[in-house]
């Protein structure tokens, strides 16, 4: 059974879909730890509810920027909690390369479009800005990178003629509570294999 750490920044329903999938048996792992760099996220009160382990990651008053100390400190908090995999479920920071070092390869992430298409912030804005007939989610190993590491799975949503960014995002994240629990699953299989 795999470890997981998951890493967030918001409301935390990949979290919540990840601990579902356990609970229901249809994935065979345990969360170790929840870490989140905004000290008020409900991602962190999802966690605290379930029992989990979470603690706040310091990026120094830093806004954006995910500072390599506080990445070293990050690798450190996972070690120590027997972490094998990290997920990140909607975490506002670029991952660099002390996060990379520690767990080459064993970063997954879930992007709410059907990348390559729409990488970065607001990916459901800018899909109905763009005018997209379709879009979806995608579950990817993470690089230094902006959204642009290798692509584990994917899952399409129609793009709707009335539909606004929250619609469409709600759409979305139907798919990316299935998704991500199931690729998380295979990708572990994987793991266990050596295949990954
Ligand atoms: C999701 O749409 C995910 O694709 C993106 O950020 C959002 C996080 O949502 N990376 P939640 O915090 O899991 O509810």
């Amino acid at each position: 059974m795999i470890s997981l750490g998951v890493l967030g920044s918001g409301a935390g329903s990949n979290l919540q879909a990840i601990l579902d999938a356990i609970h229901a048996r249809t994935l065979e792992a345990s969360v170790a730890v929840v870490l989140s760099d905004q000290p008020g996220a409900f991602i962190l009160k999802r966690a605290e509810k379930a029992g989990i382990p979470t603690a706040v990651i310091d990026c120094e008053g830093h806004p954006g920027k995910f500072p390599e100390a506080a990445q070293a400190r990050t690798v450190c908090l996972l070690k120590e909690a027997g972490v094998e995999l990290v997920c990140l479920a909607g975490f506002m920071r670029l991952i660099g390369k002390p996060l990379l070092e520690g767990f080459p390869e064993r970063i997954l992430n879930v992007h709410p479009s059907l990348l390559p298409a729409f990488p970065g912030l607001h990916a459901w804005e800018k899909a109905v800005e763009f005018g997209a007939t379709e879009s979806g989610c995608t579950v990817h190993v993470v690089d230094s990178g902006v959204d642009t590491g290798r692509i584990v799975s994917q899952a399409r949503v129609p793009v709707l003629p009335e539909d606004t960014p929250g619609v469409l995002h709600a759409r979305i994240q139907v798919e990316e509570h299935r998704l991500y629990p199931a690729t998380i699953q295979k990708f572990s299989d994987q793991l266990g294999e050596n295949k990954v």
